[in-house]
């Protein structure tokens, strides 16, 4: 499934030099064809330690989290992938539905390392995502990087 969905994205993607276009591409492939993915956008670094809502797909996310706040800050923070089996389990957790159980936040780094956007995936199940899932999400992720941010 995973291998699936990245050839469909490499392929939408193929000649697209623009990233918001990209980022609204990868965020609707990954959430139709993901069916534990209940909230799938990107928070895009607008200025130093502030996120800024992007292209998403699911129900209404919150506009605007700064650095220090949040799973998406913690991501963005640290630069490390954030893998979250239980989000009650992390008091700094934001929580724009209360029906989110589990979360998956990876960040998206432009050549020089520097974080320009997270991609945050939650879900209703706990637990929900697979070893697997976040590996794919990492490669998506460092593809964009790579491909719109050098
Ligand atoms: N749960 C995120 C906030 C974004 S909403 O879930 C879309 C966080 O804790 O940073």
């Amino acid at each position: 499934m995973h291998d699936e969905i990245g050839l469909r994205i490499d392929g939408l993607l193929e000649d697209e030099t623009d990233w918001v276009a990209a980022m609204a591409t990868v965020v609707c492939e990954l959430h139709h064809g993901f069916d534990h993915f209940h909230w799938t956008g990107f928070y895009r670094t607008t200025q130093p330690n502030l996120l800024k809502i992007g292209p998403y797909q699911g129900g209404h996310g919150c506009l605007e989290i700064p650095f220090d706040k949040g799973i998406c800050g913690a991501a963005a923070r640290t630069g490390e992938t954030q893998d979250v089996p239980d989000v009650h389990v992390r008091p700094e957790h934001i929580a724009c539905s209360s029906s989110t159980n589990s979360e998956v936040v990876v960040p998206v780094k432009d050549s020089n390392g520097a974080v320009v956007a997270v991609l945050d995936v939650d879900s209703d199940t706990p637990a929900a995502f697979s070893p697997e899932d976040v590996a794919f999400l990492e490669k998506v992720c460092e593809m964009l990087g790579q491909r719109f941010h050098n």
